[in-house]
């Protein structure tokens, strides 16, 4: 197995590696010490099957169901598909996902740790994904507004983002606001296994900071995810059939692009790992 680094911004690539196939532990370690380095791990040319992505997926950590279990495979509800592909009229996944930036789970108490995506059928043109280094993003921050950030906190809520990130869907039901609480996250996040601190204010939503005027909370959050999504810390990832990214979720900002879902397929499986509850 061979690692290098994938772009100055974000990411390893590892080659010469068939994730079919036990992995030593000692490459494993590398593997797993570089992607939490690098914060995403790309592997290509990869003919995964449901049970080899979930043992792949399972050497990082505990899988958890994730919430959108209508698109779950059925036989493995570990594994999401996120797909335009028509059955019986309807789409065999989720046929629209993650169109703006964002941490997965964001909005849960314990968001996941690493999300894995494997590209089986992909199209010719667009359905990117784009990666942000939220490492980078602080480091790059200024003093002065490190020691601003300390100890604050986002509102962060699923009742506030839908009109942002779904602008087409009808508005939030009373169901789904009493089934979406508000969940405070900090604004800056100590990762748990690397010590180093990440920005973690994803997204388009200009999200409320917990004891700050509305006046002051929305310019300073606004401004840190301008900040964030610079191209000196982005990777565009152009699909190929057999790539596998995995990412994580406690130091990168992820976004799809679109493609023409008339015309191309997309089939992409995704399976994420248990996380722990964010601390500032
Ligand atoms: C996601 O946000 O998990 C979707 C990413 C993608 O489909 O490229």
């Amino acid at each position: 197995m061979k690692l290098m680094k994938l772009s100055d911004a974000i990411g390893i690539e590892a080659t010469s590696i068939d994730l079919m196939h036990p992995i030593a532990d000692s490459d494993f370690q590398r593997l797993y010490r570089g992607w939490l380095d690098s914060t995403i791990l790309l592997v290509r040319g990869q003919n995964l099957t449901p049970e080899g992505l979930i043992s792949f997926s399972r050497r990082f950590g505990e899988l958890m169901v994730y919430t959108r279990s209508e698109n779950a495979m059925r036989s493995y509800p570990e594994i999401l598909i996120l797909s335009n592909i028509l059955r019986e009229g309807r789409p065999i996944g989720a046929a629209v996902s993650g169109r703006y930036w964002h941490t997965d789970g964001h909005y849960l108490e314990t968001p996941p740790a690493a999300s894995f995506l494997y590209g089986a059928e992909v199209p010719p043109v667009g359905g990117d994904t784009w990666f942000a280094n939220m490492y980078s993003a602080y480091d790059s921050l200024a003093e002065e507004m490190k020691r601003r950030l300390v100890g604050l906190k986002v509102v962060i809520s699923r009742v506030q983002s839908r009109p942002y990130n779904y602008p087409d869907k009808p508005p939030v039901t009373e169901a789904e606001r009493a089934a979406w609480p508000d969940m405070p996250q900090p604004m800056v996040r100590t990762h748990p296994e690397s010590g180093r601190k990440a920005l973690y204010v994803g997204g388009n939503v200009p999200w409320r900071i917990i004891g700050m005027p509305v006046e002051e909370s929305e310019p300073l959050v606004t401004e840190l995810q301008r900040h964030a999504i610079q191209s000196r810390f982005v990777h565009v990832h152009r699909w190929q059939p057999g790539d596998l990214i995995v990412w994580d979720n406690r130091s990168c900002l992820h976004r799809a692009t679109e493609y023409d879902q008339i015309h191309h397929r997309r089939l992409m499986y995704r399976t994420t790992t248990v996380g722990d509850k964010p601390i500032g």
